[in-house]
C-alpha cells in the first residue's frame, strides 16, 4: 500500500515542555507508528528567524535539542524522515516564487499574524519576514506534496493559506501540487504551573528534559483547585490542574481514588502532588534514558538530521525542477 505524505514542523525556539509532548509530539509519533505514513518532521529555523532575527545565538543549539527531545519522545529515524529547513535550499527558492503569486491581502488578513504581532508586542515584527511567515510555511508544505499536515488549532489559518496559494499555483501554471489537508486531534489541555497556559515565556512549564529534585520541585508548586484552601476543605479535581495531569499518568482507578478522595477531603494536596510526581518521573524514566543516549552520542544525532537532509533534498530537487518547468524558468 503506498503511504500517504504527511509533514510537519516546529520552530526551534527551545526546549519542548509537557504540553508539546502530549500535545503535538504524541501526535507525530502515533502517526508514525500507524505504519500509514510516510511522515516527514522538521526543524522550522528558519521561522524562528522571523520573531527571533536579533538575537540568533541559540537557534543553531535549540535545533539539535528540538531533534533529540523528538528521538527521546519516540520518534524514529528508521521510520520518520527528520530534517532541518535551513538545510534544504529548495524552500527558499520555492517561498521566493510563492511570494510572487500570494495577494498581500491574504497575509494581512491572516489572524495567527495578527495575534502574534499582538502576543510579542515587545518585538518589532513588522518586517517583510513575518508577514510572509505562512508563505514561507505553504512552500514547506508543498513542496513535499504533502497530503496532510498534523498541527494544532492555532495553525489552522495557516494551512488554509497554504490551501488556497497551491490552488493558485496550480491554475496559474500547472497541477503540480495536491491541497493538504489539516490533520487535527484532539489534545489534554495541560496548564503551567502557575496555571496559565504552558508556555516558556510565562516560566511555568515543566520540560521534557525536567527529572529528580527539579521536577518534584515544580510539581510541588503547581497550583491546585483555588478554592482548597485547607486540606480540611473539600476540594473540586474538575477544576485542578494536577488531576488533569493524574488523568494522564496515572491508573484509572487511581484517578478515581483521588476524584473521589479530594471531593471528601480524604487526601491532600501535598499527597496528591507526590503521587503525581512519582508517575510523571516513572513515565519519563524511558524517555530520559533515550535523551541521555543521544546526549552521549552527538556523532549520532548529526548523522541522523544528514540522512533526513538527503532524503528531504532529494524530493525537494525532484519538485524545483517540476515547478521551474511550469513556470518557465
Ligand atoms: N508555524 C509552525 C508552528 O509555529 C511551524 C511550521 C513551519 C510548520 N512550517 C511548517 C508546521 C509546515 C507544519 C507544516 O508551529
Ligand atoms: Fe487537586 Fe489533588 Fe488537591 Fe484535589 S487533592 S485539589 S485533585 S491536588
Amino acid at each position: 500500500m503506498a503511504q500517504k505524505r504527511i509533514l510537519s514542523g516546529m520552530r526551534p525556539t527551545g526546549k519542548l515542555h509537557l504540553g508539546n509532548l502530549h500535545g503535538a509530539l504524541a501526535n507525530w509519533v502515533g502517526l508514525q507508528n500507524s505504519g500509514g505514513y510516510d511522515c516527514f518532521y522538521f526543524v522550522a529555523d528558519w521561522h524562528a528567524f522571523t520573531s527571533e532575527y536579533n538575537s540568533t545565538d541559540a537557534i543553531r543549539d535549540n535545533t539539535v535539542n528540538m531533534v533529540i527531545d523528538w528521538l527521546a519522545a519516540g520518534l524514529d529515524p528508521g521510520k520518520s524522515t527528520l530534517f532541518v529547513q535551513s538545510a534544504i535550499k529548495e524552500h527558499s527558492e520555492l517561498f521566493l516564487l510563492l511570494s510572487m503569486i500570494t495577494p498581500l491581502a491574504w497575509l494581512e488578513r491572516n489572524p495567527t499574524y495578527k495575534e502574534m504581532k499582538a502576543e510579542l508586542a515587545n518585538k518589532d515584527l513588522s518586517t517583510f519576514g513575518f508577514l510572509g511567515y505562512p508563505v514561507l510555511q505553504a512552500a514547506d508544505i508543498i513542496m513535499y506534496k504533502a497530503y496532510g499536515v498534523p498541527v494544532g488549532v492555532d495553525q489552522l489559518p495557516h494551512v488554509e493559506l497554504t490551501r488556497e496559494i497551491a490552488r493558485r499555483f496550480n491554475f496559474l501554471y500547472q497541477e503540480i501540487f495536491p491541497v493538504p489537508e489539516p490533520l487535527l486531534t484532539s489534545v489534554p489541555k495541560l496548564l503551567g504551573i502557575d496555571g496559565r497556559k504552558m508556555s516558556k515565556s510565562y516560566e511555568n512549564s515543566i520540560y521534557i528534559s525536567d527529572r529528580g529534585e527539579n521536577l518534584q520541585q515544580k510539581v510541588s508548586s503547581m497550583f491546585t483547585d483555588p478554592q482548597r484552601m485547607r486540606k480540611s476543605d473539600a476540594g473540586n479535581p474538575e477544576i485542578c490542574n494536577v488531576f488533569t495531569f493524574h488523568k494522564l499518568y496515572s491508573a484509572p482507578q487511581t484517578t478515581l481514588e483521588i476524584n473521589e478522595n479530594c471531593r471528601k477531603a480524604a487526601i491532600g494536596c501535598t499527597d496528591c502532588k507526590k503521587m503525581l510526581a512519582t508517575r510523571i518521573a516513572g513515565a519519563m524514566a524511558p524517555i530520559h534514558e533515550r535523551m541521555d543516549h543521544y546526549l552521549n552520542n552527538m556523532e549520532e544525532i548529526r548523522n541522523i538530521i544528514e540522512e533526513g537532509n538527503k532524503k528531504a533534498t532529494e524530493i525537494a530537487r525532484q519538485t524545483m525542477e517540476e515547478v521551474r518547468a511550469a513556470v518557465k524558468i
